[in-house]
């Protein structure tokens, strides 16, 4: 079955990574992905500009009896400034929060520079997931600067791919790279 693009992102994830690894949550938002990669990895790293997001995030994990997750309110293009350890995976999941202000959005500077820390972080063979949503302002020109990122990552070092929904209008996809 084709699957729309959360469960294809977690289902990469759960291929990938495995209890010794550590992993980073790049837009924590209502902390699903967070969720997941702490149920996966050893330790994860997890980050949102806002603080309703981390508040969000910090009450699921409560609930889910989860311990291995640092939250960091800061923006994702610190993220080598908190991490010192080889990651496994690494996931976007750009635009805003959702039931948030819609104003409060991923945008295509600070994208692009977390995605260059996030290769630097990434592990031989880990990935990065990155969900893009082209319907609200700043969208197209934030998809369009992330394909441009990812398609000039040298084809040696990594495999990236592109999953789109062809048949629906402005769908939100997914980019995947993969350290080889
Ligand atoms: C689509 S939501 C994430 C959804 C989340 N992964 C989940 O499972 O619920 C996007 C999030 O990115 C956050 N965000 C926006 N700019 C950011 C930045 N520069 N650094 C980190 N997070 C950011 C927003 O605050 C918002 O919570």
């Amino acid at each position: 079955m084709i699957k729309d693009v959360n469960p294809f992102v977690h289902e990469l994830l759960k291929n990938v990574v495995s209890e010794m690894d550590y992993s980073i949550d790049a837009t924590c938002g209502n902390g699903k992905d967070t969720l997941l990669l702490a149920k996966l990895s050893k330790h994860v790293y997890s980050f949102d500009i806002q603080d309703l997001a981390v508040r969000h995030t910090k009450k699921l994990l409560e609930d889910n009896n989860i311990f291995n997750v640092t939250l960091i309110k800061d923006t994702h293009e610190r993220m080598s400034k908190y991490i010192n350890n080889k990651v496994k995976a690494i996931t976007f999941n750009l635009g805003y929060l959702p039931g948030g202000d819609k104003s409060i959005i991923t945008n295509e500077s600070s994208t692009v520079l977390a995605l260059e820390d996030a290769t630097s972080l990434l592990a031989k063979n880990g990935v990065i997931t990155i969900i893009i949503y082209v319907g609200h302002v700043g969208g197209l020109s934030e998809a369009k600067a992330v394909e441009e990122f990812a398609s000039t990552l040298n084809k040696n070092e990594f495999k990236v791919i592109k999953y789109y929904f062809l048949n629906t209008h402005l769908p939100p996809y997914v980019i995947a790279i993969e350290k080889k």
